[in-house]
C-alpha cells in the first residue's frame, strides 16, 4: 500500500495532554483558591466560594472565592499604597519585573496552557500555540514600552490603581492585556477575572508573587458580576478597563458617568466576514475556520457574518461544508481535536436557543453529518443559509461556533450589508486584488481589518472597537494612553476677568481692568446687535421653536439675542452633517487644510470686531480680546497643518505582514463648548476635530454664544462644505441631552458643569458613544490630546509572501 493511500485508511488516534501538572497544581492548593491581596493570599469577607467546572465534562475543578464589597476595598488599599513606589519606580526597573513575568510565564508555560484547557474548554492546541505564547509577547512588548515611556512619553504619568474586569473567552490573554500595559505605564491594579474561568489568573498571581512584584502593584480578586460591580463603583479607582458583553459594559458606562473615572471598553462584534469572487476559495475557507470555529466561535472579533459574492456562493458553500465535515470536536486537552467545550452549559443554551430562533426565522442549518459527544458542553460548527440583513442570527451576537452566511452582489453592497451592524470591532476581507480590499478596508466601520487573513492579534497593533463595540485600544503606542494622562501644565492661562470677579466675589484687579476698558468696547459696537439664527447644512435657519435667549454682558447690560435651539433643531443638524460626514471624511487631507487655513484668514481679516466681541461678551480687555483671536487664528493654523500629518504607524508585528494604524475620524460629533475663550474654544475643539475628517454640531457656550454665531459668515466664505458644521445655540444641557441620546451621534464632546459631565456620559450609553468631558472653566486642552479624541485608530493587517 502506498503511503498516500495509508493516510486515508489511519485511523482517528487520540492524543490527549497530560491533565496531571494541572490536577497537581490544584491539589497543593486544596482545591480551593483565595483572593491574592497586597501580595498575600487570603479567605474572602465572609468565607464564601463557588466551583469552577471543566466545562468538557461537567466535574468540578476548583474552589474559587468570592470577592466581596470589603475584598476590593483592600485589594483597592493595598494598590493605592503601592502606587506611590511603583509610580516612582524607574522604567527601567518597572521593565525588568514585566520582563521577569514574561521568562516566567514561557518556562510554566505548558502548566498555563493545561489549567486554561480544563477551565475554559478551549482545545489545548490552541492555548498551547496562541493564547500562552501570545501572553508572554504582551508582557515582553510592555516591558519594551515601561523601558521607554521616559522618552516616548514624556509628557505623561500613570493614572493610578486600575480597576480591570475581564470576561472568560480568553482568561489569561485578555488579563495580560489589561495588566500588562497598566503596570508599564507605572499603574497599579486590582483584577477580577471571570468567576466561569479563574484559575490562570489565580496562577499568574503566584507568578507575579515568585518574581518580587512589591506588595498591592496586582491585586487579583475573584467573584461574580457582584464583585465587578464594587470594583467599577469604588470611588478611590481612577479607571475602570472592561471587556466582555455590551449589555455589562452599558451598565458600567452609567456607573462611571460624571466620576471622572477614565473608561476602556472592548465589547461584542458581530463582525463580517467578506469574501470577493476572484479570492482563493480554499484559503478563504480556512480563513473562515479560523475566523468561527477559533475558540469555539467565542472571541468578541469573530467572523461571525459571512458575506459571499453572488458568482461564487455555491462553491464556497460546498467547500465549507467539506471542510465542516473533517474538523474534530471533543476533549480540548486531546491535541488533534480542533474545537473543544463551550465555557458552560448556559452558554450552550444561549447558542442553542439563538440557532433555534434562526431556524424558526427560516434559516437553513448546515452542519456536520457526525455528531458531538453528549457528556460536556459541544456544539457542532454551523453555518446558517437562508438568512436576512435584519435576520436576529445576523444582527445578535451568538458567541457560539455559529456562522449566518448571505450573499452580495456588488463591493458596495458589500460595504452596505458589512456596516449593517451596531457593532464595529472586526472585518475581514478575502479577495486577491488589493486596491479593491484595502479601497474596502476603509469604508468598513471597524477598529480592525484583515485582509487575506483574520483573527490575527498582537501586542504590537491596537484593538478595540467602533461604534457599539466599545471605545479604546489595548496594544500598539495607542493602546498606552487608556493608562495615562497628561501631566500638568507649566503654561498656566491668564483668568478671563470675569472668572477671577467670580471666584473671589469682590472687584479683582482683571474686572477693575474690565470694566475701565467696557466703555470703550462699547462704544465701538451697537449695544444691541441682531437675534443670531443657527446654522445648519451651510444655511442660516431660524430655531425651530421661534425663541430666542438674551445674552448678556459681565456688567448683566444686554449685549445681543441668540437663538434657542431645541430637539428638532438638533435632530436637522445631526441629519445635515451625517450627510456631510463621508464627503468631508474623503476630503484629502491637503484639501482640509486649505479649507482651514482660507477659514484663518477670513477670521483674521475681522480680527478687530470678533476682539470688540469677546471684550462685550467677557470683559476680557481688548489686549486679551486680540490675544484670543490671534490664538485662534493660529489654532486654525494648526488643525490645518495637522490636516495633512496626523498620519499613522505601521506597527511591527511578528509575521511577515504590513499591519497600518490609521487614525480615521469619529465621523458625526457633537461639541458642546465650555465658556471660557469662546473663539479660542471653537478653534481648538471644533477646528481641530474638523480637520481631522469629522461633521460637526456645535453648541456655543450659552454665556458667550456670539463670538461663534460671529463665524457663520466666516464659515459661508471660507468653502467649508456645507453640513460639516452647524451650529445650534440654546440651553446647553438641555442640547446635550438629546446629542447624548442621539443614536446618530457617534462621539460627544461636553465642556461644561460637573453636573453635565454625568448627565452626557450616562445619556450616551444608549448607543455607547464616545464621550470626553472638560470643564466649563480652565485651560483649554492640548492640541495632542484633542487629535486623539478626535480620532479612532484601525488596525489593517496585510500579509505579504508569493
Ligand atoms: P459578562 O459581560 O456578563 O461578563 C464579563 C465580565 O464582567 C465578567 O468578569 C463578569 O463577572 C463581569 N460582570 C458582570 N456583571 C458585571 C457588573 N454589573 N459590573 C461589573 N462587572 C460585571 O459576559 P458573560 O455573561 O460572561 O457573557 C454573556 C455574553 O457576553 C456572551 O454570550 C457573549 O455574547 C458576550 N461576551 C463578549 C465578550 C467579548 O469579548 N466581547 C466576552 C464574554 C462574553
Amino acid at each position: 500500500m502506498k503511503v498516500a493511500e495509508l493516510t486515508k485508511t489511519l485511523p482517528y488516534g487520540e492524543a490527549p495532554e497530560a491533565a496531571k501538572p494541572a490536577q497537581d497544581w490544584i491539589a497543593e492548593h486544596d482545591g480551593k483558591f483565595g483572593l491574592y491581596i497586597n501580595g498575600k493570599w487570603r479567605d474572602p469577607s465572609p468565607k464564601e466560594y463557588f466551583d469552577s467546572i471543566n466545562p468538557s465534562n461537567n466535574k468540578k475543578l476548583a474552589r474559587i472565592a468570592q470577592g466581596s464589597k470589603k475584598d476590593v476595598d483592600d485589594a483597592v488599599k493595598a494598590a493605592r499604597k503601592a502606587f506611590g513606589t511603583w509610580s516612582k519606580t524607574p522604567g527601567h526597573i518597572r521593565a525588568r519585573y514585566l520582563y521577569a513575568i514574561a521568562r516566567q510565564i514561557q518556562k510554566h508555560s505548558r502548566l498555563f496552557a493545561v489549567v486554561e484547557t480544563m477551565d475554559n474548554g478551549k482545545p489545548i492546541r490552541e492555548t498551547r500555540d496562541i493564547d500562552i505564547p501570545l501572553v508572554a509577547r504582551h508582557f515582553y512588548h510592555h516591558a519594551g514600552w515601561a523601558q521607554l515611556m521616559d522618552t516616548e512619553m514624556p509628557n505623561h504619568q500613570p493614572l493610578g490603581v486600575i480597576g480591570q474586569v475581564i470576561p472568560w473567552n480568553f482568561p489569561l490573554l485578555m488579563l495580560s492585556w489589561k495588566i500588562a500595559p497598566a503596570l508599564a505605564m507605572g499603574n497599579t491594579v486590582v483584577l477580577k477575572p471571570a468567576e466561569l474561568t479563574s484559575l490562570s489568573a489565580l496562577l499568574f498571581a503566584e507568578i507575579c508573587d515568585s518574581v518580587g512584584l512589591p506588595a498591592g502593584v496586582v491585586n487579583i480578586v475573584t467573584g461574580d458580576g457582584r464583585t465587578g460591580a464594587a470594583i467599577v463603583e469604588h470611588n478611590d479607582v481612577d479607571k475602570i478597563a472592561f471587556t466582555g458583553s455590551t449589555e455589562v459594559g452599558r451598565i458600567i458606562r452609567r456607573a462611571t458617568a460624571g466620576t471622572g473615572k477614565k473608561l476602556s471598553l472592548e465589547l461584542g462584534g458581530k463582525s463580517p466576514f467578506i469574501v470577493f469572487d476572484d479570492a482563493d476559495l480554499d484559503s478563504a475557507v480556512e480563513g473562515i475556520v479560523d475566523a468561527i470555529w477559533f475558540n469555539q466561535g467565542q472571541v468578541c472579533c469573530a467572523g461571525s457574518r459571512l458575506l459571499v459574492q453572488e458568482g461564487v456562493a455555491d462553491k464556497m458553500y460546498k467547500k465549507l461544508r467539506n471542510r465542516m465535515e473533517k474538523m474534530r470536536v471533543g476533549d480540548p486537552l486531546d491535541k488533534a481535536v480542533d474545537i473543544g467545550a463551550i465555557v458552560d452549559t448556559n452558554q450552550l443554551k444561549q447558542i442553542q436557543d439563538k440557532v433555534a430562533k434562526g431556524v424558526a426565522e427560516g434559516a437553513t442549518v448546515m452542519q456536520p453529518s457526525w455528531s458531538v459527544p453528549t457528556t460536556g458542553c459541544f456544539f457542532p460548527p454551523t453555518v446558517l443559509t437562508n438568512v436576512g440583513p435584519s435576520s436576529s442570527v445576523v444582527q445578535e451576537e451568538i458567541f457560539g461556533p455559529v456562522l449566518a452566511a448571505m450573499t452580495f452582489r456588488t463591493p458596495e453592497e458589500a460595504v452596505k450589508l458589512a456596516n449593517n451592524t451596531r457593532y464595529g470591532l472586526a472585518a475581514t476581507i478575502w479577495s486577491e486584488d488589493i486596491n479593491l480590499a484595502l479601497d474596502i478596508a476603509t469604508q468598513i466601520k471597524a477598529g480592525t481589518v484583515w485582509i487575506n487573513s483574520t483573527n490575527l492579534l498582537d501586542a504590537a497593533a491596537g484593538f478595540g472597537g467602533y461604534r457599539e463595540s466599545g471605545f479604546g485600544r489595548e496594544g500598539g503606542k495607542e493602546g498606552l494612553f487608556e493608562y495615562v494622562k497628561r501631566k500638568p501644565s507649566t503654561h498656566k492661562l491668564e483668568p478671563s476677568p470675569q472668572r477671577g470677579g467670580r471666584q473671589d466675589g469682590g472687584v479683582t484687579k482683571a474686572a477693575k481692568k474690565a470694566s475701565a476698558t467696557k466703555s470703550a468696547a462699547l462704544s465701538l459696537v451697537p449695544s444691541i446687535d441682531r437675534t443670531a439664527k443657527l446654522f445648519i447644512a451651510g444655511k442660516q435657519a431660524r430655531p425651530d421653536g421661534g425663541l430666542s435667549t438674551n445674552i448678556y454682558g459681565p456688567n448683566k447690560n444686554l449685549i445681543g439675542e441668540a437663538g434657542k435651539g431645541n430637539r428638532k433643531d438638533i435632530r436637522n443638524a445631526v441629519e445635515a452633517a451625517r450627510a456631510a460626514a463621508n464627503g468631508w471624511q474623503k476630503a484629502t487631507g491637503h484639501n482640509k487644510a486649505q479649507i482651514l487655513y482660507f477659514l484663518a484668514e477670513n477670521l483674521a481679516a475681522r480680527s478687530e470686531e470678533f476682539a470688540r466681541r469677546i471684550t462685550l461678551q467677557t470683559g476680557a480687555s481688548p489686549a486679551a480680546a486680540t490675544a484670543e483671536v490671534e490664538a485662534s487664528v493660529a489654532q486654525f493654523f494648526t488643525a490645518a497643518a495637522w490636516a495633512d500629518k496626523y498620519d499613522g504607524a505601521i506597527h511591527n508585528t511578528p509575521i511577515r505582514n504590513v499591519t497600518l494604524a490609521m487614525p480615521e475620524p469619529i465621523g458625526v460629533m457633537a461639541v458642546l463648548l465650555p465658556d471660557d475663550q469662546p473663539l479660542l474654544a471653537f478653534a481648538t475643539l471644533a477646528g481641530t476635530a474638523l480637520a481631522m475628517g469629522n461633521a460637526l454640531v456645535v453648541v456655543p457656550s450659552p454665556r458667550h454664544p456670539l463670538s461663534v454665531t460671529d463665524l457663520y459668515q466666516v464659515l459661508e466664505t471660507s468653502d467649508v462644505p456645507h453640513g460639516t458644521v452647524n451650529i445650534v445655540t440654546g440651553e446647553r444641557d438641555e442640547l446635550a441631552k438629546t446629542l447624548a441620546e442621539h443614536d446618530d451621534v457617534d462621539s460627544i464632546w461636553y465642556g461644561g458643569p460637573k453636573e453635565g459631565h454625568a448627565a452626557v456620559q450616562k445619556a450616551s450609553a444608549a448607543n455607547m458613544k464616545r464621550t470626553w468631558v472638560l470643564p466649563a472653566a480652565g485651560a483649554l486642552p492640548e492640541t495632542g490630546e484633542v487629535l486623539r479624541e478626535a480620532t479612532q485608530v484601525k488596525n489593517v493587517w496585510v500579509p505579504y509572501g508569493a
